[in-house]
């Protein structure tokens, strides 16, 4: 076993839906310990983007203003491709370059005005950024999902928990067999992982009985695409694909986010009942983990047994996504 990765890890993280940031639309955010801001501009969406819905690429920049600091993010306004501080009305493009001062009476713009620009991807309907702990470009892409879009599918029925854990304990629960029937109630028939490359697959085949009565036999494929975005690929009564992904706020709170969606069997009405079900129920079960993940410690040496699933292994697995920089302590924060 290793010991706990600590800091923020290395990939791309959900911050927001599409839905979230409709054409012109700015929202605040804070993740990774710092504010952000995202909006959705005029520009073209790059190939693969789907989700722009002609609305543009989202954009999304470190929050305060290199001029004197104002949040971007609080009264901060769309114009075309950019953002214009709510301060003094200093304009950022996408790339965090400072295109515009109202009141700049030389020729040229000052040359530290510029703001930190996060890669972004727009996929499956949910805004993603990669933070690098080396300052890195993105070294994965996050697939698509062919379902998405589909007219035979419904669209994702969303929700989001703030929960005081670390990112570690989540991405655990996908080799942590052990836990489906003690805290969520699931006869477990079949269970296996692997770990390729950036991907930790979890195939596991049981009965679950959701909260609000009943039984459901499921057989899902769950695949964490880098450390902190995952999609089930589910046959149940239903068959769903599921999204949880998360992302630290601070290095004691967390966004999780998760999301269902649904293959169409009846009208709109009665699929957006079983949607809301679903992700009901979704809830519970997240809910059950959280009231172990908010109290628990964490345990660089467990004391395992055979019927555990492979925790040496995802732990492993999870350790690729921090690196330790070459140099001494502080070369994260400089290199981002
Ligand atoms: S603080 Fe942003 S333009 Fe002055
Ligand atoms: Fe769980």
């Amino acid at each position: 076993m290793t010991a706990a990765p600590s800091g923020y890890a290395t990939g791309w993280f959900v911050v927001a839906t599409s839905a979230e940031l409709a054409p012109g639309e700015v929202r605040s955010l804070t993740y990774f310990g710092r504010r952000l801001v995202a909006y959705r501009g005029a520009a073209p969406a790059r190939d693969g983007d789907r989700d722009a819905g002609g609305g543009g690429a989202v954009r999304v920049l470190d929050a305060y203003c290199p001029h004197l600091g104002a949040d971007l993010g609080v009264g901060g306004t769309v114009v075309d491709d950019t953002i214009r501080c709510p301060f003094h009305a200093w304009r950022f493009a996408g790339d965090g370059s400072c295109v515009e001062i109202p009141y700049n009476r030389g020729a040229r713009l000052p040359v530290r005005a510029c703001v930190k620009a996060w890669p972004v991807r727009e996929r499956n309907g949910f805004v993603f950024v990669w933070h690098d702990r080396l300052g890195r470009p993105p070294s994965y892409e996050i697939p698509v999902i062919a379902e998405h879009g589909s007219p035979a599918w419904t669209d994702w029925t969303t929700n989001k928990i703030t929960i005081r854990t670390q990112p570690r304990e989540i991405v655990e629960n996908v080799a942590d067999k052990g836990h489906f029937p003690a805290v969520h109630g699931t006869h477990i028939d079949e269970f296996d992982n692997e770990f390729v490359d950036h991907m930790a697959v979890q195939r596991s085949a049981g009965i679950a009985y959701p909260r609000g009565g009943g039984s459901d036999r499921f057989k899902l494929t769950a695949t964490y695409y880098g450390p902190a975005y995952q999609v089930t690929e589910m046959e149940s009564f239903l068959p769903n694909r599921l999204v949880n992904a998360h992302t630290p706020i601070d290095e004691h709170t967390l966004d999780l986010r998760f999301g269902v969606m649904l293959e169409k069997v009846g009208g709109d009405a009665k699929m957006a009942r079983y949607a809301a079900a679903y992700v009901d129920n979704l809830q519970r079960g997240f809910a059950e983990d959280v009231q172990v993940w908010e109290h628990k410690v964490w345990r660089d040496r467990p004391a395992l047994c055979d019927g555990d699933g492979p925790i040496g292994a995802l732990r492993r697995w999870y350790r690729q996504f921090y690196p330790e920089a070459p140099a001494a302590a502080g070369a994260e924060e400089q290199a981002r």
